[in-house]
C-alpha cells in the first residue's frame, strides 16, 4: 500500500530519521520532556480505559494489579497513569545522568544497565515496558528515549547540587500544576531546614544527652514525605560538620548514618532525585554509598503497616508475592514495612503535604487496619476530642494524617523506647483552630516540651511578600515537639511559642538565629485544649466557647479569658410550653458568679479533674475537666443548665 504522493512514506522517513538537539538548558529540557511525559500519561490512561470497557482484563490492567501488589494497594487507574509516565521518564533521565548512551540500546538493556546502580528504578522501568506494553505507547516511549538520549546532565549540572532539584520543580510546574497542588509537593526553602536540622540537633543534645545530636549512633531518623530529600541531604551536612575535621572520622560516621538515615516519598519522580541527591552529598564527603544503598523507598507512610498480613474486604490476604520479576521492588517495599512496623525512629522530620478535604487519602492512619492478628482502631482516633464532633472534619487533611504519623511513630509505636522528636513545617490550624483541640490535648498529653514558630503571624492568608511559600495562602508554623522520658500524660507539655515577622527573606533571616535560648519565646497555656499560643495572644475567637442548654434552647456565651473574673446573669429562655417554636418566655435561670482565677501554671483546674481530662464524668464535669477552668453555675428556679 502506498499512497499516490508518497507523503505517508515521507513522514515515516522524517520521523525515523529525526534527530532531536541536544537541550541546551534546563528550561529547554523540562519543556521538551514534560510535554511528553504528560503525553504518555494521557496514552495510558486511554488505554486503561479502553481495556476496562472490554469484558476480559487485558495486559495493561494486569500491570496495574501488579503495581498495586508490589507498592501501592489503593492506586487507581488515574494515578497509575500518573506513576508510570512520571517512572518511565525519570528513569531514563537518571540513566543519562548516570552516563549510561541509548545509541543503539533498547529501553529494556538501558533498564538493566540503571539497576545496577539504582536497582528500584531499574527494576520499575523495566518492569512497565516489557515488549507488549512498548507496542501500545511505543511512539511515545521511544520519542522519549530519543529526546533524553540527547541529554548532556554534565553540560546542565553547575555543580552547585541544584541542578536535580530545579529539573523536578520546574518539571511538576510544567507537567501538571494540579497535580503538585493535590500532592503537596511544595519543596522546602533551604533556610527553614537549617533551622529546623540545626534545632532538633540541639534538642537531641541538651534535652536527649545525646552529645552527638543527628551523629550519635543508633539514632534513627525518618523524613515520611522526604520529596527530593532536602532534609536527609542537610541531615548529611550536620553529622560531617559534627563528626570531625578527620576526613576518615567523617566518613565512618557518614557510612553509619547511611543505616539509619530513612526517606519515604509516595512518587516516582522526587524519589529519583532524592537518590541523586542524596548520593552526591555523600560523594561531597568522599564517603562510598553502602552496597544495597542508601534506606531510601517508594512508599506509601500512611498505608497499612505490614501489608503481608492484612486482609482485604473479603477477608482474604491483600498481598501475594510476584516472584523474582519485582524483586528489587519488592524487597524496597518490606524494608519500608519493617521501618515502619519494628524499627524504633526516635527522630521524624520533614515537610508532609498539605491538602484540605482529604477524608479516605489517610491510609491506615484514618482507617486503622484488619489483620488475621485483630482489629487496629485508626491512630486519628487519638487526635478526636469530644465535644468536637462537628468541627472535626479539619482533620481530614494530609498534614494532620502526617503529624499523626511521626506522633505515632516516636511516641506511641515503641513503648520501651519512648523517647523522641516530631519536628514538621507545615499549616498552622492546629495551634489555636477549631476541631484540633484533640490534637493539642494529645500533644500536651504526650509530649515534654514543644516548640511552635510561628511563620504567618499575619494570620489567614498573608501577604505574598511575607510568605515563605509564595504559592501557599495558608498560614505555616514550625512545630518541634520532643519526649525524654516515660510518658507522663497527666503532666502537660511546657510548649514555647515564637512569632516570626516580616518579609520572606526577613524571616529566612530571623530562622537562621534562633535559638533554644531565644529571649523571644513566650510560654503558651498548659490548659489541654488551648491554643498552643501565649494566652495573651491567642485572641478571643480561638477560646472555648461555652454552651448552655436549657430545656430545649442552646446560649453560646462569649468565650471567657483565663485569669479574668467575669460575672454571667444569663438570662434563660425556656420553651414556655414545651414545643419547639412556641415563642420563648424569658425568666431568670441562673446567677452566680462564675470565677476564672490564676494559679501557679495560668489557671487554676477543677478540684476534682486531674491533668488529664476524664471522659467518663458527666457532661458539666467533662466541660470542667477538658478546660481545666473552674466553672461554678449553679441553677436557679429548677432549670438544669448542662454545659458541653
Ligand atoms: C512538601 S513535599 C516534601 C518536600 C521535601 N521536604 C523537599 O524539600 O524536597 C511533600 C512530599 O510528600 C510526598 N507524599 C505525599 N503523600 C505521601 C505519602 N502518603 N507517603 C509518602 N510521601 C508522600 C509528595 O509526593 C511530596 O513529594
Amino acid at each position: 500500500m502506498q499512497p499516490a504522493d508518497g507523503e505517508l512514506l515521507r513522514v515515516l522517513a522524517d520521523f525515523l530519521e529525526w534527530v532531536p538537539q541536544p537541550p541546551g538548558d534546563l528550561d529547554r529540557l523540562v519543556k521538551n520532556v514534560a510535554g511528553l511525559c504528560s503525553l504518555l500519561r494521557d496514552e495510558v490512561r486511554v488505554t486503561l480505559r479502553n481495556e476496562r470497557a472490554g469484558d476480559r482484563e487485558t495486559e495493561f490492567a494486569s500491570l496495574v494489579h501488579d503495581w498495586r501488589r508490589a507498592l501501592f494497594p489503593r492506586l487507581n487507574d488515574d494515578q497509575f497513569a500518573d506513576a508510570y509516565a512520571q517512572t518511565v521518564t525519570f528513569a531514563l533521565l537518571l540513566a543519562r545522568v548516570e552516563n549510561i548512551h541509548f545509541e543503539d540500546r533498547t529501553v529494556e538493556e538501558i533498564a538493566r544497565l540503571l539497576g545496577k546502580s539504582h536497582s528500584l528504578m531499574g527494576k520499575a522501568l523495566d518492569v512497565l515496558t516489557p515488549g507488549w506494553v512498548l507496542g501500545r505507547v511505543a511512539t511515545t516511549i521511544e520519542t522519549l528515549r530519543r529526546v533524553i538520549g540527547t541529554v548532556h546532565w554534565d553540560l546542565l549540572d553547575d555543580g552547585t547540587g541544584s541542578a536535580y532539584l530545579t529539573l523536578y520543580e520546574q518539571f511538576l510546574a510544567v507537567y501538571d500544576s494540579e497535580l503538585r497542588k493535590q500532592t503537596g509537593s511544595y519543596f522546602t526553602p533551604s533556610a527553614v531546614v537549617s533551622f529546623m536540622v540545626r534545632f532538633v540537633d540541639d534538642v537531641l543534645r541538651t534535652r536527649l544527652g545525646l552529645r552527638d545530636g543527628f551523629a550519635a549512633p543508633d539514632l534513627c531518623v525518618v523524613d515520611p514525605a522526604m520529596g527530593t530529600g532536602t532534609f536527609l541531604v542537610e541531615i548529611i551536612d550536620q553529622v560531617a560538620r559534627t563528626a570531625s575535621v578527620d576526613g576518615e572520622v567523617v566518613r565512618a560516621k557518614l557510612r553509619e548514618l547511611a543505616e539509619r538515615l530513612v526517606g519515604f516519598e509516595k512518587q516516582a519522580c522526587p524519589y529519583a532525585v532524592a537518590e541523586l541527591r542524596v548520593a552526591e552529598a555523600m560523594r561531597h564527603h568522599r564517603t562510598e554509598l553502602p552496597a544495597e544503598g542508601m534506606c531510601l523507598y517508594v512508599a506509601d507512610a500512611l498505608d497499612a503497616v505490614d501489608t503481608d498480613n492484612l486482609l482485604d474486604e473479603f477477608g482474604e490476604p491483600l498481598k501475594r508475592r510476584l516472584g523474582s520479576a519485582y524483586e528489587p521492588i519488592e524487597r524496597s517495599k518490606r524494608e519500608a514495612d519493617k521501618i515502619k512496623s519494628t524499627r524504633h525512629v526516635e527522630v521524624v522530620i520533614g515537610n508532609p503535604p498539605y491538602l484540605e478535604r482529604a477524608k479516605g487519602l489517610g491510609g491506615w492512619i484514618e482507617r486503622g487496619s484488619r489483620s488475621a492478628q485483630g482489629v487496629q482502631p485508626p491512630p486519628l482516633d487519638s487526635f478526636r476530642a469530644d465535644g468536637e464532633g462537628k468541627h472535626q472534619y479539619k482533620l481530614s487533611n494530609m498534614y494532620i494524617y502526617f503529624w499523626r504519623w511521626g506522633t505515632w511513630k516516636a511516641f506511641d509505636a515503641h513503648p520501651k523506647a519512648p523517647t523522641g522528636v516530631v519536628a514538621f513545617i507545615s499549616a498552622a490550624s492546629y495551634v489555636a483552630g477549631k476541631g484540633f483541640a484533640g490534637v493539642r490535648e494529645y500533644l500536651r498529653s504526650t509530649a515534654d516540651e514543644g516548640w511552635i514558630i510561628d511563620l504567618s503571624p499575619e494570620e489567614h492568608r498573608p501577604p505574598v511578600p511575607t510568605r515563605l511559600f509564595p504559592s501557599v495562602s495558608q498560614p505555616l508554623c514550625i512545630g518541634i515537639f520532643a519526649r525524654y522520658n516515660k510518658p507522663s500524660p497527666r503532666t502537660p507539655a511546657t510548649v514555647h511559642y515564637l512569632a516570626v515577622h516580616g518579609t520572606q527573606a526577613g524571616k529566612f533571616d530571623r530562622l537562621q538565629t534562633i535559638h533554644l535560648g531565644d529571649p523571644s519565646w513566650k510560654a503558651c497555656s498548659t490548659v489541654w485544649r488551648a491554643p498552643l499560643k501565649p494566652p495573651a495572644e491567642a485572641g478571643w475567637a480561638s477560646y472555648p466557647q461555652w454552651k448552655i442548654y436549657s430545656h430545649c434552647r442552646v446560649w453560646v456565651l462569649r468565650p471567657i479569658v483565663p485569669g479574668s473574673t467575669t460575672q454571667i446573669r444569663p438570662i434563660c429562655v425556656s420553651a414556655g410550653s414545651g414545643s419547639f417554636g412556641h415563642p420563648p418566655r424569658r425568666r431568670a435561670c441562673f446567677s452566680r458568679r462564675r470565677v476564672i482565677a490564676p494559679s501557679t501554671n495560668g489557671y487554676r483546674r477543677s478540684k476534682n479533674s486531674t491533668n488529664r481530662p476524664h471522659h467518663s464524668a458527666t457532661r458539666l464535669g467533662r466541660a470542667q475537666s477538658r478546660s481545666g477552668w473552674d466553672f461554678a453555675a449553679s441553677t436557679g428556679s429548677g432549670s438544669s443548665p448542662m454545659v458541653a
